[in-house]
């Protein structure tokens, strides 16, 4: 094949080699403008034919290498245009540019078509369905024995009384000896107790509370105090062995036992209800002269139920604190939480309360 008539600087300028003064061989045909068509429309058809088999990331990538870049085929072919006719080196490059540009044009299309694809198969994978109930955690609520306690302490604090709080761990002293039963004394055996060790003892009821107050405080002392208990009780639907009292003591100057009945009708309304009655029988507590035992009826019953123990301070439990018993007189009592919450709400089995089985729990 001949080279064509073309000066050496129209083909240096289209990127050819001067080796030795000659043109190299390498590269030896500078095509005319026929022929540049002809090349054109063939890169058209493969551009086109490649176009439609890309089906990754690298085989576009290859591709636009090898149409675009910088040493790609299309940039090879303006090498030729230096050794055409200025007449034709126009038309030729217009060619060559309206290739390039839709080299271009395809190419970044497929690319845009590509990322779409690839962000709408994201998308789909990482779908969250909105429809789907949330995932969401209870909050729980309070125990309901903790409820009635509140409940109660509630109802007293509005009636003006503080509340106060003992050790569980009791000595003999607070728990018998300040409360009038001293060691030969058979009371001290009804209690159950629990001992820790001689002198210790887990508390069979709150009545030590009582003590502690009064030997830090003056009259007048107007107090109740919940707590944990416990005794050897043998567990059944009425009895557990750690139960919960709320004791009361109002020590003041002319206080009687009209005065204690005011305050737990005031109680047996607020907690209970309208319509209820109240008794008191008599019955026998070594800390407190009279005592009685107090019950209920709840309007339209026939039952009474009894509901606490309570009475006057024993004048020798104030006299042992050192108030002047000529002067001040005082009432107290225990009742027991766990009964409260079973009379009120309808519950016939004192075990519920330590079982957590949360089909009751629930229901408070
Ligand atoms: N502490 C007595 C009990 O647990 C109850 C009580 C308290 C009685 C206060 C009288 C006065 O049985």
């Amino acid at each position: 094949m001949t080279p064509p008539a073309a000066s050496v600087e129209a083909s240096l300028y289209a990127g050819n080699l001067l080796v030795n003064g000659k043109i190299d061989s390498y590269n030896p045909h500078l095509m005319t403008l026929e022929e540049l068509r002809v090349e054109i429309e063939g890169l058209e058809r493969e551009l086109q034919e490649r176009m439609a088999r890309i089906d990754d990331d690298a085989s576009l990538d290859a591709l636009r290498v090898d149409f675009l870049g910088r040493k790609g085929r299309i940039s090879g072919l303006f090498k030729h245009l230096g050794s055409l006719d200025a007449s034709e080196r126009s038309e030729a490059g217009q060619l060559l540019n309206t290739l390039k540009e839709r080299a271009g044009q395809e190419i970044a299309r497929v690319a845009q078509k590509a990322s779409a694809e690839q962000l709408a198969s994201q998308l789909d994978a990482e779908r969250v369905d909105m429809s789907l109930p949330g995932v969401y955690s209870t909050f729980g609520h309070l125990h309901p024995m903790t409820l009635v306690q509140r409940e109660i302490e509630s109802i007293f604090m509005r009636m003006g009384f503080s509340v106060a709080a003992g050790p569980e761990i009791e000595t003999e002293y607070y728990n018998f000896d300040a409360l009038n039963i001293p060691v030969e004394h058979p009371a001290r055996a009804d209690w159950d107790t629990f001992y820790i060790d001689e002198t210790s003892l887990l508390r069979p009821h709150t009545s030590p509370v009582q003590i502690r107050v009064m030997e830090t405080t003056e009259p007048p002392v107007r107090i109740i105090c919940p707590g944990r208990c416990y005794r050897r009780d043998t567990q059944d639907a009425t009895h557990s062995p750690v139960f919960h009292q709320i004791e009361l003591l109002w020590v003041e100057e002319g206080l009687s036992l009209a005065n204690l009945k005011y305050v737990l009708e005031v109680f047996t309304h607020e907690f209970f209800g309208e319509g209820y009655e109240m008794l008191f029988s008599g019955d026998y507590f070594p800390f407190t002269e009279p005592s009685v035992q107090v019950h209920i009826k709840a309007p339209g019953a026939t039952d009474w139920l009894e509901i606490m123990g309570a009475g006057m301070v024993d004048p020798a439990v104030l006299e042992g604190v050192g108030y002047d018993a000529e002067i001040y007189t005082g009432f107290a009592f225990g009742l027991g939480i766990e009964r409260m919450a079973m009379l009120k709400y309808g519950i016939d089995d004192i075990r519920v309360f330590l079982t957590n089985d949360l089909r009751f729990l629930r229901q408070f």
